[in-house]
């Protein structure tokens, strides 16, 4: 395949960067609260000020360009066009994301639009339960039109949601994100929502002529400890209890047939036409991938991951049990360093959903180090970038998957939800004293990677 239609470039979410969490008009959302409720998040950081990219838009427009990226990811904060969730627009938040969106532009970057990631007006969920009313699902895609036809004219590729699987589960499961529920139905309740609430979106996206839409799901990608057929189940189910739950509906109107089995009552039908209008409703799909594990279906003898009871996704709801090589490099976060594992899991995601166009719209690592001298030699990340970049590249030149593009987690490092600041993913140091961005290693050693491609 040609290098022409392949994208290179970074990937933020609003939340995690923009701070003026009382300006601009801003409703207040879901990790403003969470983030201010003491006991939430590591060190009692909260994400108030974040990079402060709200002000200083312009300069980290300019990171951008001289890092060579023709593609940004960014998220537009619900609350910022819509304070209340619903209702009343607010013009200070259109102007911001206009200003934006014209400074990219301006420089040859291309606009990559996440509607929802994570930060929920705080209104809906308290009036209205969030994700785990149907009407949340009607008030985002009024929330999404508003934006269609604000930035539309100019923004071409649009994803609903980022990882619907951390909403439901890291929301709704554990209870370790906002907004801090624990349970073992709602994630499935949460889950189906955010489902129907992409399809009354691209329903009013298809509406206008607005270029693209899809979703970025995350998963991990599992491998099967052994040959024999029990792990490859186990490992293929583990992957449709990640990636397939929150995208078989998107593309298929259905949840992946082992769920169904498995959950019985606990998993929500779509009725008939709520299927039809989910079908075919992505026109690609996003791809946020960071590591690899074993699956098997018997607990190994060594190197287990996560609990006893088996994991991986609901844990009890899976069979499965994950492991790993003792061989494998960890980041400061402790995921896995496997580069094969992104290319066999874009393999995987290209054959079961009947070859869609793939961006991989997030990948990257987490360096704790927050001493500016150390941390901008940042070896490791650049190694780690170079490693997946080039899995990507394989899948795309010998495996011929229709991966159109690459965006790395992350421009600079950021407010890293409920671990706080300490968990750096930047290619680019933020001070969070001063605010003051210096590149890292990675951000060079990357630059070069966009040159010679
Ligand atoms: C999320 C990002 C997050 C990153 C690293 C992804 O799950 O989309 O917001 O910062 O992983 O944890």
């Amino acid at each position: 395949m040609s290098n022409e239609n392949f994208i290179w470039g970074v990937a933020t979410a609003a939340h995690q960067i923009e701070g003026a969490w009382l300006e601009g008009g801003k409703g207040l959302n879901t990790w403003d609260v969470f983030s201010h409720t003491p006991g939430k998040i590591a060190n009692g950081d909260t994400s108030a000020v974040a990079c402060d990219h709200y002000h200083r838009y312009e300069e980290d427009i300019e990171l951008m360009a001289q890092l060579g990226v023709k593609g940004y990811r960014f998220s537009i904060a619900w609350s910022r066009i819509l304070p209340q969730g619903k209702g009343a627009v607010n013009e200070e938040g259109i102007a911001f994301y206009n200003k934006l969106i014209d400074g990219l532009l301006a420089k040859g970057i291309t606009p990559f639009i996440t509607l929802y990631h994570w930060d929920l007006p705080a209104t809906l969920q308290f009036e209205n339960d969030g994700w785990l009313s149907y009407e949340t699902a009607e008030y985002f895609a009024e929330y999404a039109d508003v934006c269609f036809k604000a930035f539309g004219d100019r923004v071409k590729h649009w994803m609903t949601f980022n990882e619907n699987w951390c909403s439901a589960v890291l929301g709704h499961g554990i209870g370790c994100f906002a907004p801090g529920r624990v349970s073992r139905t709602e994630p499935y309740i949460a889950a189906h929502n955010l489902c129907l609430a992409h399809g009354l979106t691209v329903q009013k996206f298809r509406q206008g002529d607005w270029g693209v839409i899809g979703i970025a799901n995350n998963c991990d990608f599992r491998e099967p400890l052994t040959d024999k057929p029990e792990d490859k189940a186990a490992a293929q189910e583990a992957l449709e209890f990640f990636y397939g739950w929150l995208t078989d509906p998107v593309v298929f109107g259905e949840y992946p047939a082992i769920m169904v089995e498995r959950l019985g009552d606990r998993l929500p039908k779509f009725t008939p036409e709520q299927k039809e209008m989910l079908k075919g409703s992505c026109d690609f799909l996003g791809l946020n991938h960071y590591t690899t594990h074993f699956a098997s279906r018997e607990k190994p003898t060594a190197n287990l991951v996560g609990g006893d009871e088996g994991n991986g996704g609901i844990d009890e709801d899976q069979q499965v049990f994950l492991s790993r090589d003792p061989d494998w490099l960890q980041t400061s976060n402790g995921w896995f360093v496997v580069p094969w594992g992104i290319r066999k899991m874009l393999n995987w995601v290209y054959e079961r959903y009947n070859q869609l166009p793939i961006y991989v719209t997030e990948n990257g690592c987490c360096v704790a180090d927050n001493d500016e001298k150390s941390a901008i030699s940042d070896g490791f990340r650049a190694d780690f970038i170079r490693g997946y970049t080039e899995a990507v590249v394989q899948a795309r030149e010998e495996d011929g998957v229709d991966v159109r593009g690459y965006f790395g987690w992350t421009l600079m490092d950021n407010f890293e939800w409920a671990k706080g600041y300490e968990m750096r993913f930047g290619m680019i140091f933020c001070n969070f004293d001063t605010l003051e961005r210096t590149p890292k290693e990675s951000y060079y050693a990357y630059q070069e990677i966009i040159r010679n491609r």
